[in-house]
């Protein structure tokens, strides 16, 4: 998809479809209309406000009305797009809204749109919003179709203007926003795309090689450890849920270094990916139901190589660092069984009681193993608990952690990329429910808090780093379309790390200049 900055009055603007997002009070308050709006109307002699209010149009939020124009404007039709109240606004109302509008835009054959932006006050993070609705929202996952041929060659938007809300100057670093808000889709829809494919094609070899690629094109540098090596690691845990499939384990780890020598020193930000690419639960196996979409199970990692392309781009001023130790969950002659005491790579030991909790010992032996990187922060993503999905529902990722204020970070940067997370606590009165009586502790604990014990078990293997697990078990996926989501894949993930990556940037940069400037001697005399 291009975008560009239109010029002129966006209802002269030509394209197949104008798309106007507005608030209620838009219609209401005849005194501030946008002038995209009231230009319209004008040109139209009053009728688009009339059809918009025949279809029952009050812009409420999720509202989406197409109405012809028949000539009267540079575009064929207008779609407007309700972004209900005002004081609720956020930029991830209006990205729902932008990619509710390119879904409808595609299936009327649109190719060209002219997009007005809403006067909001943060006009940056909304330019951002919009641009990463469009191309989220013209996402679809359709390789695999043969029949309906025609649906998958028809026209869709791949050209659009952009239209800065009234008493608005482009400047220059719009484009900078632009061009990262783009980096950002197009990485999440690549995540999309891993975690849609059949398990049968999205095994632990070919991830490894999609890994390669996106390195390769990225500028990043990639290490694929085979069993051989993940043995030498002493991962045992890691090897014990590989050992049921045939498919052999990838380690996977990926490098962002800065060029610059002293930020290259730096300590490193690690993320690190659950990478089961089946889970057929192992000898615990799950009910067919339970396992229909189990393809899934890579989600953390696909949201760890998404965002690591965009590092690539960000070039922050320190070194970051991609892990995912990816293998299938299989029951076979060979698989680990119940009762089976694993020897993690920290050494600790592990009781299996649970084939099907087989993402915390993945995990656990890569978080060590990135552990020794001696990281500032390591963030984890994981399709880890069905319980988590109990605890919070199917759009809210459950933020687990071991330092408040590195888990005041992930769930701020989620909250300024519009990804839902909620905190969970990490206490250790639930630890009990993982006490072993032959190893030093077990795999799989009660039913009840099971996303607490999950984590709990998690913590054993980071140390003292700075930790936050993210159990993204619901919003990894969604079962129906909604804004610019369409059922299945959402990439989640991908926009809280690079906005995490941001942050730190920024905050790093304010020290620099504080370093600099501030008059450090007399104050410490
Ligand atoms: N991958 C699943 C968790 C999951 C469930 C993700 C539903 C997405 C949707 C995980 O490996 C698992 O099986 N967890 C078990 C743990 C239990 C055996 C302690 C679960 O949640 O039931
Ligand atoms: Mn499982
Ligand atoms: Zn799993």
């Amino acid at each position: 998809m291009n975008f560009s900055f239109g010029t002129g009055q966006a209802s002269a603007a030509k394209a197949d479809v104008l798309v106007l997002p507005l608030f209620d009070s838009d219609l209401t308050n005849k005194k501030h209309q946008p002038s995209a709006w009231a230009k319209s109307d004008k040109k139209m002699r009053g009728l688009l406000g009339k059809l918009a209010s025949q279809e029952g149009f009050k812009a409420k939020a999720e509202q989406c009305t197409v109405v012809q124009t028949h000539g009267k404007l540079g575009a064929a039709r207008v779609i407007l797009l309700g972004l209900g109240a005002r004081t609720k606004f956020t930029p991830e109302v209006l990205r729902q809204a932008i990619g509710r509008g390119v879904k409808r835009a595609n299936a009327l054959r649109c190719k060209t749109a002219a997009v007005v932006l809403p006067g909001a006050r943060e006009l940056d993070a909304c330019l951002q919003a919009t641009v990463e609705g469009a191309i989220l929202g013209g996402y679809r996952y359709d390789k695999w179709r043969t029949v309906n041929k025609d649906e998958k060659s028809a026209p869709r938007i791949d050209k659009v203007q952009l239209y800065l809300p009234d008493e608005v100057k482009k400047d220059k670093s719009m484009d900078g926003t632009v061009a990262l808000a783009r980096a950002i889709a197009e990485a999440t829809n690549f995540a999309r795309d891993l975690v849609n494919e059949p398990a049968g094609t999205m095994t632990p070899s070919i991830l490894a090689e999609r890994a390669k690629e996106m390195a390769k094109g990225a500028g990043l540098a990639l290490q694929v450890f085979e069993r051989k090596k993940i043995e030498e690691l002493k991962m045992g845990m890691f090897l014990g849920v590989a050992r049921g499939s045939v498919e052999e384990p990838k380690l996977i780890h990926l490098t962002y270094t800065p060029d610059d020598k002293e930020a290259a020193k730096r300590a490193p930000i690690a993320f690190v990916g659950k990478a089961i690419t089946f889970d057929s639960g192992g000898l615990s196996l799950k009910p067919s139901d339970g396992m229909l979409d189990m393809k899934t199970d890579m989600a953390g990692s696909a949201a760890v190589l998404g965002a690591m392309q965009v590092v690539a781009k960000l070039k922050p001023p320190f070194p970051v660092h991609g892990f995912m130790g990816a293998c299938e969950n299989m029951p076979s002659g060979n698989a680990y069984r119940l009762g089976d005491v694993l020897v993690s790579k920290v050494g600790k030991t592990v009781e299996i009681t649970n084939t099907d909790a087989e993402g915390r010992l993945v995990l656990g032996d890569v978080l060590a193993y990135a552990n020794e990187l001696k990281p500032a922060a390591i963030i984890d993503l994981a399709t880890l608990t069905g319980a988590c999905i109990v605890a919070l529902g199917p759009w809210i990722a459950g933020a687990f952690g071991n330092d408040d204020q590195h888990m005041w970070n992930v769930t701020e940067s989620a909250r300024v990329a519009g990804e839902d997370m909620w905190r969970m606590p990490l206490s250790d009165s639930v630890k009990d429910v993982i006490k072993s009586e032959i190893a030093d502790m077990k795999n799989a604990g009660d039913r009840m808090g099971g996303s607490i014990s999950a984590a709990l078990f998690l913590k054993e293997f980071v140390g003292d780093t700075p930790w936050a697990h993210l159990d993204i078990a619901g919003p990894s996926n969604v079962s129906k379309e909604k804004g610019y989501l369409s059922k299945g894949a959402t990439g989640y993930g991908v926009r809280t790390l690079v906005e995490f990556i941001r942050r730190r940037t920024a905050e790093l940069n304010a020290a620099v200049v504080d370093e600099a400037t501030s008059p450090a001697d007399e104050l410490t005399e």
